[in-house]
């Protein structure tokens, strides 16, 4: 979401006359988007700014601005600790950037503006293979462990029309491939009723579209609806993201994750039910506050039973404004923590080299996204592989071709041209 942020605030800037630039030694502003979801971002932030007060001594007239989730976690805390940096903006109000830069030498407002940024933007310039699109922003959840709801602010809903007319601007600028994003995406709800199944019916109708995905989902809000989707609309791609953060009981509650590990796996059999085929990835979190050695184990057996692929670990890490953070105690220690993470990375690496390895000799459809090096092209799978293609052919990029995949690594598939 925070790429997506970006390159809204990119277009806008680009309609106000601004243009992008790679070298930051000879950028005019520098906006800085930032992510709190953990722990380390907040020294990252202060990190780079040091490293860009640097070129603003050389250069007086550089801006720097810093946006997102840290600038909303920190607020004016930011400015006293860089006292060079002119503006700070939250999550939802990143767009006032646009008229401070004209009209206000400093600010700092990290207040919640709901959707109203949306209004300000340009129509945007984003000519990706994959259109990303945020549906719908903020979390009601209320995860133990998680920021979000502090930063991102509560769950709320773009208006379907609003969306597909974006749909329809990525689609004329050459997407191919439709990504709807939120935070809870399959609670997506507008005003009128309309859900994220309505809005993947209406975009698989639109014939340029070839592909459609959404992240992040909520395992219990992953209606029949849409799960049926997966049976019948073949323009959406067999994979989805359904963290389940932890495959304990025990945890999952203390995690406020309104599900149980029977639950989930009931969920992954529907899905399974609908199309034998889909891929299922996932986010963990090892040595959450009281994860015992057992409760951990869980997590390792729930990976066995639904082989995970392209999944997430990290170490909990405690969050301000966080339940977990006022009611319980950290008490894992660093060293379980790190343990507990490598086993988890070596057991989703495993099972991730086996599922590649069952796609060699096999033939799968490939979007052609990239040209990264003479005699290579990238792309992805329907199940969200990055595959590699070796082939003297030249401008496949935005075709969708048919792959003999046959070599695989845990985290790339070799194939070439049938
Ligand atoms: N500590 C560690 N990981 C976290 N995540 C969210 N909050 C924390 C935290 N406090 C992870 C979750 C989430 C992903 C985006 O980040 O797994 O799905
Ligand atoms: Fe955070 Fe939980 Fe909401 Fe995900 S569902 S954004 S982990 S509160």
């Amino acid at each position: 979401m925070n790429v997506y942020d970006s390159e809204r605030l990119k277009d806008t800037l680009a309609s106000r006359g601004w243009s992008p630039t790679e070298d930051v030694e000879v950028a005019d502003l520098i906006v800085l988007n930032t992510c709190s979801v953990r722990e380390k971002a907040t020294e990252k932030v202060f990190s780079h700014l040091g490293k860009f007060k640097k070129l603003k001594d050389k250069k007086p007239s550089l801006k720097l601005a810093v946006i997102g989730c840290v600038a909303k976690e920190l607020g004016t805390v930011v400015q006293k600790r860089a006292k060079y940096v002119e503006y700070v903006f939250g999550p939802q109000s990143w767009h006032l950037l646009l008229n401070a830069l004209e009209n206000q030498p400093s600010l700092c407002d990290v207040g919640n503006y709901k959707l109203d940024k949306f209004n300000h933007l340009a129509l945007t310039k984003q000519n990706h293979m994959s259109g990303f699109i945020s549906i719908q922003e903020g979390c009601d959840n209320m995860c133990t462990y998680c920021i979000v709801p502090h930063t991102r602010g509560r769950e709320i809903s773009r208006a379907f029309d609003e969306i597909m007319q974006e749909v329809a601007q990525v689609v004329k600028n050459g997407a191919i491939e439709i990504v709807f994003l939120g935070q809870n995406v399959n609670n997506y709800k507008d005003d009128d009723g309309k859900t994220l199944a309505d809005l993947i019916r209406a975009t698989a109708k639109i014939s340029e579209v070839q592909r459609i995905r959404y992240l992040t989902s909520y395992p219990t809000y992953l209606t029949d609806d849409l799960i049926d989707l997966f049976r019948i609309e073949p323009k959406l791609m067999p994979f989805l993201n359904l963290p389940i953060q932890a495959g304990s009981n025990a945890v999952l509650k203390k995690m406020n994750r309104h599900y149980s590990r029977e639950q989930y796996l009931e969920i992954i059999k529907k899905l399974k039910t609908a199309r034998s085929d889909i891929a299922i990835s996932s986010d963990f979190i090892v040595g959450f506050c009281g994860e015992t050695e057992e409760d951990f184990e869980d997590s390792l057996d729930i990976i066995r039973q639904v082989k995970f692929v392209h999944s997430y670990s990290f170490k909990y890490s405690q969050r301000p404004h966080t339940a977990a953070l006022k009611m319980m105690e950290d008490d894992v220690s660093p060293e379980d923590k790190t343990e507990r993470l490598n086993k988890i990375q070596a057991l989703l690496k495993s099972i991730q080299k086996e599922y590649n390895e069952s796609f060699i000799g096999k033939q799968m459809e490939v979007l052609i996204e990239e040209n990264p090096r003479e005699g290579f092209f990238r792309g992805r799978s329907p199940y969200m592989h990055p595959v590699e293609i070796k082939t003297d052919k030249k401008n496949l990029i935005g075709q969708t071709l048919p792959i003999a995949i046959y070599d695989a690594s845990p985290f790339l598939l070799y194939g070439e041209i049938k």
